[in-house]
């Protein structure tokens, strides 16, 4: 992987440690985000930043964003990761979604998602800690990974 991107990975405190917590307590993660990106999606209809989604297909956007989360959790970052997210980046620059609302959109899911996860019971509590932390940091990273790639879209 290229050095920049273990450097940003680096910066975060994301460890292989994140990944294999994440990966371990996929099924919870999977049961958690279906629900939560549904509801973003019909957040974000709800609102203003519905003028982006004129013509585009709910259900594809959600189950877009379900894929994306999900293969995060259960492959970590990896070369695949990078050429993923830096398409993300430019799909939403395309669609004129400025970082302000892409950041709101983070900050909605991440916050629902960490709810939710502190609510699970029969988790133990170091691993609930671990499990939080670790997806926080994973989803910030992916947020400045895509983020990044809008100024890959602007210099192409
Ligand atoms: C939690 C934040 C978000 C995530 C993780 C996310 C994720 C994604 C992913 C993975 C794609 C598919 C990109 C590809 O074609 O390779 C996508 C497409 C798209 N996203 Fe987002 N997105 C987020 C926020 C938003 C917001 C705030 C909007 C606008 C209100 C938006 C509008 C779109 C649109 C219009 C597309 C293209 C859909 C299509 O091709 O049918 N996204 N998003």
């Amino acid at each position: 992987m290229r050095d920049e991107i273990m450097e940003a990975a680096a910066v975060m405190g994301l460890t292989e440690r994140c990944h294999v917590s994440a990966s371990r307590n996929l099924p919870l993660l999977k049961s958690l985000i279906r629900p939560v990106a549904v509801r973003l999606i019909e957040t974000l209809t709800a609102t203003s930043a519905a003028n982006h989604l004129v013509g585009v297909d709910s259900d594809r956007l959600t189950n877009l964003l379900i894929d994306h989360w999900e293969r995060l959790f259960e492959q970590g970052i990896d070369d695949a990761y990078v050429t993923r997210v830096t398409r993300v980046g430019i799909v939403h620059r395309e669609h004129d979604i400025l970082p302000k609302l892409y950041i709101q959109a983070y900050g909605w899911f991440a916050s629902r998602l960490v709810e939710d996860l502190t609510r699970v019971p029969n988790l133990d509590t170091d691993e609930r800690a671990d499990l939080i932390a670790s997806v926080t940091k994973l989803i910030f990273f992916d947020m400045a990974m895509a983020i990044g790639a809008y100024d890959v879209a602007l210099i192409d």
